[in-house]
């Protein structure tokens, strides 16, 4: 049982959740650190920092639920490169500073770390430490928690062309046997599901070229919370608002 939830309010919507329809896939974009810390006129960087135990949170809350088999988070974007060099570097430290913290408790539950984005260009350190947690929890099987770390849709999308036509040319593909299926397998995602559930902190109604395929027919949520104040109780918030929803994906309702 979640200790946060203390009133008779939150030990409803709880309940109600835990016996709802829980999302097997949820993305998050982790929105809102600069401004939470300039808010407590502390330098953006402290946001980032406090922004960590969000995840914790979030981690701890999905677990209860069990049913949440993957979740993705939004942690650097390819646009993000445009923000002061003192910053990104900051931002790279802050998987080593997770993973110090955060390894044991992933191996206790069985949680494998993945990343979708292009590692390849982040500093040595971080890659290494990135490289170490995904060796270590390889082989784990209960959640899959991955981090979206120099991440863009657009550049998913053409990487996964990029390679198709390789394939194409080395013979290993037949232009008739591409369909929506083949070619989100070459996506960074590969074969995981796409999200049922994408939740946006912080106020912003965007997308900013997070997963542009596979967001498709996901249920949007956008809360004014900003990243570093996102707790358990905002995501069982989400995906009680999620419950509410009926996914046609285009069709109609099943009693229509
Ligand atoms: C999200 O918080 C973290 C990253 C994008 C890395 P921001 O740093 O974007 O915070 P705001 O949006 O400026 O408040
Ligand atoms: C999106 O947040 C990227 C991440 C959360 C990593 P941004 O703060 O970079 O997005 P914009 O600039 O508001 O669109
Ligand atoms: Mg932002």
């Amino acid at each position: 049982m979640l200790r946060l939830f203390k009133t008779t309010k939150q030990k409803k919507l709880l309940s109600s959740v835990i016996d709802g329809d829980i999302p097997s896939h949820i993305a998050l974009i982790m929105d809102g650190n600069g401004r939470w810390a300039r808010r407590r006129n502390l330098p953006r960087v402290a946001g980032h920092r406090a922004g960590v135990e969000s995840i914790r949170r979030c981690l701890h809350g999905a677990r209860e639920l069990k049913k949440v088999k993957y979740m993705t988070f939004y942690a650097f974007s390819t646009e993000n490169w445009q923000r002061p060099s003192s910053e990104i570097s900051y931002l790279m430290d802050l998987p080593g500073y997770f993973l110090n913290r955060e390894l044991k408790t992933l191996m206790e539950n069985n949680i494998r770390l993945g990343i979708v984005g292009d590692i390849s260009r982040l500093p040595d350190h971080t890659r290494e430490v990135i490289e170490d947690g995904m060796a270590q929890t390889a082989g784990n099987d209960g959640v899959y928690l991955n981090f979206a770390l120099n991440y863009g849709g657009r550049d998913d999308i053409l990487f996964a062309a990029r390679k198709i036509w390789q394939e194409l040319e080395a013979g290993n593909l037949r232009q008739e046997d591409i369909d929506k299926d083949v070619f989100a397998s070459f996506l960074l995602t590969g074969d995981m599901p796409a999200p049922d559930l994408l939740i946006r902190t912080s106020g912003e109604l965007r997308i900013s070229n997070f997963l542009l395929w596979q967001l498709a027919y996901s249920e949007l949520y956008f809360t004014d919370v900003l990243w570093p104040d996102f707790d358990e109780i905002h995501l069982y918030q989400a995906i009680a608002d999620y419950q509410q929803r009926s996914r046609r994906y285009g069709g109609l309702q099943q009693e229509e």
